[in-house]
């Protein structure tokens, strides 16, 4: 049996009891996973683990990432943060910093079991280098007393560009630098830190055991080795991790235009534009002949009033109607007002107003049903440059909630205006997010670098 994200806010408390399996894991049918980072810093462990982190929350799976790092800082021994400033640190002959390093990844596996044993979370991904094989042993004997799979994901990287590019854009802003010295220096101190890493660096082979599973991401996803995949979890983080890349694009996001039904405030249907949401796609039409977005591609619902909102988009920009971008269904309650539910089917306001993320409308769909056919449209954004989505209100609420990063008990309350388009540029660690808004009164666009906040009850 393998684990799966709980369904309709099941908090999964403690693990059950259940079938035995040829891997050791005998009695459980939620098996907690641990995925464990390998590699030479600067190889993009912590934007990987935040990446899958992130990707593994929004599709039901309590996640959370384990930075060694953050705990060597936190240890009493190495308080002042100047150990990890000086490279010699990282010396494999300094003793007195190895003690520090052993006990802060001890002090970060032990959470972890917690995390994972407690029912808290069902997959923990530990963010350190864990260059070598004794390490590694330390870590499949602790998983393996603890009844915690293993997952390895080492990413080794030869490549000047990309691993000068991490180093300048992210490590010489590492806690560890932080008004210590200049970027600089910083810089020339994390490439002796590397040095001293490589000296014991030893790659993930099959040898290290039986029941070792990994991937090995190569030059950032240019090639991949995969090893002994073990269930669900595992095998869909090794297809996340084919499909993700480090391309600068960005990502637009609008729902369609004002339309009949909305202007009524009436849910979901088929309705076509209004004329100010006619007026909205022809602005939208013209904010992409200014905005000159190379080898842009639309992406639209197959409604009505999303076709029609971007029926003025130029040819070129290739627009794919997709299914899995139409509106929530809202079932028994389509066509009808917030107001109009209330009065006919109070439970069902009240149910929703409880837990608006599982709530499903009798013969339609909840929040959580509308992620799970996303999941494509995801991971397909994921592998493309830059795109445009021309879609509606929950949709987009469940595609931001993945970039911004947002628990999936606030993703229904994201307040996405009609008339406003967002741009979202993914970083290393977050995604930029600006919003423009179009006043259909003045006709113009104006923006703020923000992230949609959340409303308490819609009603558009
Ligand atoms: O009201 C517009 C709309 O897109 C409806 O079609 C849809 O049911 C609703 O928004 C989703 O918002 P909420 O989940 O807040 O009701």
């Amino acid at each position: 049996m393998e684990e799966l994200p709980p369904k309709h806010g099941a908090e999964t408390t403690k693990r059950k009891v259940a079938h035995s399996d040829e891997h050791g894991f005998s009695d459980q049918v939620r098996v907690p996973n641990v995925i464990v980072m390998v590699g030479l810093p600067a190889r993009g462990k912590t934007y990987i683990s935040k990446k899958l982190c992130r990707y593994l929350k929004w599709t039901g799976f309590k996640t959370k990432v384990f930075n060694v790092g953050e705990y060597r800082r936190t240890d009493a021994n190495a308080a002042d943060a100047v150990h990890g400033a000086n490279a010699s640190f990282f010396s494999p002959n300094n003793a007195d910093a190895l003690k520090v390093r052993a006990e802060s990844a001890r002090r970060a596996m032990e959470d972890m079991a917690d995390y994972l044993n407690s029912g808290a979370g069902s997959v923990a991904i530990f963010d350190a280098t864990n260059t070598t094989k004794s390490r590694r042993k330390t870590i499949i004997d602790f998983c393996t007393q603890k009844r915690i799979r293993c997952f390895f994901i080492e990413s080794v990287c030869d490549d000047p560009d990309i691993i000068d590019s991490n180093v300048t854009d992210v490590k010489v802003n590492s806690p560890d630098y932080k008004g210590l010295m200049t970027a600089e220096q910083a810089k020339e101190d994390f490439m002796r830190r590397i040095e001293n890493y490589k000296q014991q660096y030893e790659p993930l082979d099959e040898s290290e055991g039986d029941l070792l599973s990994f991937i090995k991401v190569i030059n950032a996803g240019r090639s991949f080795k995969v090893h002994q995949v073990r269930g669900h979890v595992q095998s869909r983080v090794v297809y996340f991790l084919m499909n993700i890349h480090l391309l600068p694009r960005s990502i637009y996001l609008t729902r369609h235009g004002q339309s009949e039904y909305n202007s009524m405030g009436r849910l979901g249907g088929d309705s076509p534009l209004t004329s100010d949401g006619r007026k909205y796609a022809l602005a939208l039409a013209e904010f992409f002949e200014d905005e000159e977005v190379p080898g842009l591609r639309v992406w639209c619902s197959q409604k009505v009033r999303a076709a029609q909102t971007s029926q003025h988009l130029k040819p070129d920009f290739h627009t794919e109607y997709w299914k899995a971008l139409d509106e929530i269904d809202a079932g028994i309650c389509e066509g009808l007002t917030y107001d109009d539910i209330q009065q006919r089917y109070p439970k069902q306001s009240e149910d929703r107003a409880h837990d608006k993320y599982h709530y499903r409308y009798p013969s339609g769909e909840s929040y959580e049903d509308v992620v799970s056919r996303l999941e494509p449209v995801i991971m397909e954004l994921e592998r493309q440059a830059n795109v445009l989505v021309v879609s509606h209100q929950a949709v987009l609420r469940c595609i931001l909630a993945y970039f911004y990063d947002r628990p999936l008990p606030e993703l229904p309350y994201i307040d996405i205006p009609l008339h406003s388009l967002v741009k979202l540029t993914p970083r290393a660690y977050h995604c930029d997010s600006t919003i423009y808004s179009y006043d259909i009164e003045n006709g113009k666009w104006s923006n703020t670098s923000a992230q949609l906040p959340l409303c308490d009850s819609p009603r558009d």
